[in-house]
């Protein structure tokens, strides 16, 4: 069981940086590039939206209303102000809540979209796709990035880290198994470039730690939140290749919504 005082360290890092997750811009175009076009009828959920940057990025490429939510207040709140800031209000509504119990009706939205999110909050992939479905309209599609190995060797440290985290990475393959045998059909994958996880992620991550380290200097607890995420970070930089975040579209059987 985490501490207080671990989160509110751990939020004050990545309330200082622009995405809490690796991906970047033009993967979430092409992932919206593999979708009928949205306008303005359409609705999106964003669950998981962190500050929102993929939120910015849906709302500037469609027409479609988004709702965006995100259990810590802080990440909701930067997004609202990011919206406002650039004239997307009216069509973003951030809201503080559990994705785990989305109390929407059945059929609410025609695309769900989660970077980074499903398998922390829902324990496992697969349980996020059955959970999630009934949201969805007859036809609706989802999109889903999320870890997962992309050679069959993990060594036994780094398998032991995402262990650890929760994070249940599996393959390509058994991501897309998980995905047909809970009744969808795949559109396409691909593997998130590795700009999303340097220059978008990782990159500001660094320097967040380094300002966080600088000002707490001293504070063992705060300089070992730190060194958790400092690992995550070298743990990629020892591993090129090794995993990624496959972005998956897939869609419920019926007409295109
Ligand atoms: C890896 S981050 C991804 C954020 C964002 N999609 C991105 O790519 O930058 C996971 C997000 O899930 C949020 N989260 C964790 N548990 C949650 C829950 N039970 N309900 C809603 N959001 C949750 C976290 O606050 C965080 O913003």
């Amino acid at each position: 069981m985490l501490s207080d005082k671990f989160w509110s360290y751990f939020f004050e890092i990545y309330e200082a940086i622009p995405r809490q997750g690796p991906g970047d811009r033009e993967s979430t175009e092409r992932a919206l590039g593999l979708l009928p076009p949205l306008t303005s009828h359409h609705r999106i959920l964003d669950a998981g939206c962190g500050s929102g940057t993929q939120t910015i990025d849906l709302a500037r490429a469609t027409a479609a209303q988004i709702v965006a939510v995100d259990s810590h207040e802080a990440f909701v709140t930067q997004l609202v102000k990011r919206a406002a800031d650039q004239g997307l209000g009216a069509r973003i509504q951030a809201r503080v809540g559990d994705i785990n119990e989305l109390a929407f009706a059945d059929g609410s939205f025609d695309v769900i979209w989660c970077e980074g999110a499903i398998v922390i909050i829902n324990g496992s992939f697969a349980k996020g796709l059955s959970t999630w479905r009934r949201l969805l309209v007859p036809g609706g599609h989802m999109v889903v990035s999320e870890l997962c190995w992309l050679r069959d060797d993990p060594p036994t440290e780094v398998k032991a880290f995402f262990d650890a985290e929760g994070a249940d990475v599996t393959d390509m393959d058994a991501r897309r198994k998980d995905i047909a045998e809970n009744g969808y059909r795949l559109v396409d994958d691909f593997v998130l470039p590795a700009v999303g996880w340097w220059e978008n992620y990782y990159v500001p991550l660094g320097k967040a730690l380094d300002r966080f380290r600088a000002a707490h200097a001293g504070d063992d607890e705060a300089l070992e939140v730190a060194a958790r995420s400092q690992y995550e970070i070298d743990l990629y930089r020892g591993h090129p290749d090794l995993f990624g975040y496959g972005f998956f579209v897939f869609k419920v059987p019926g007409v295109d919504s």
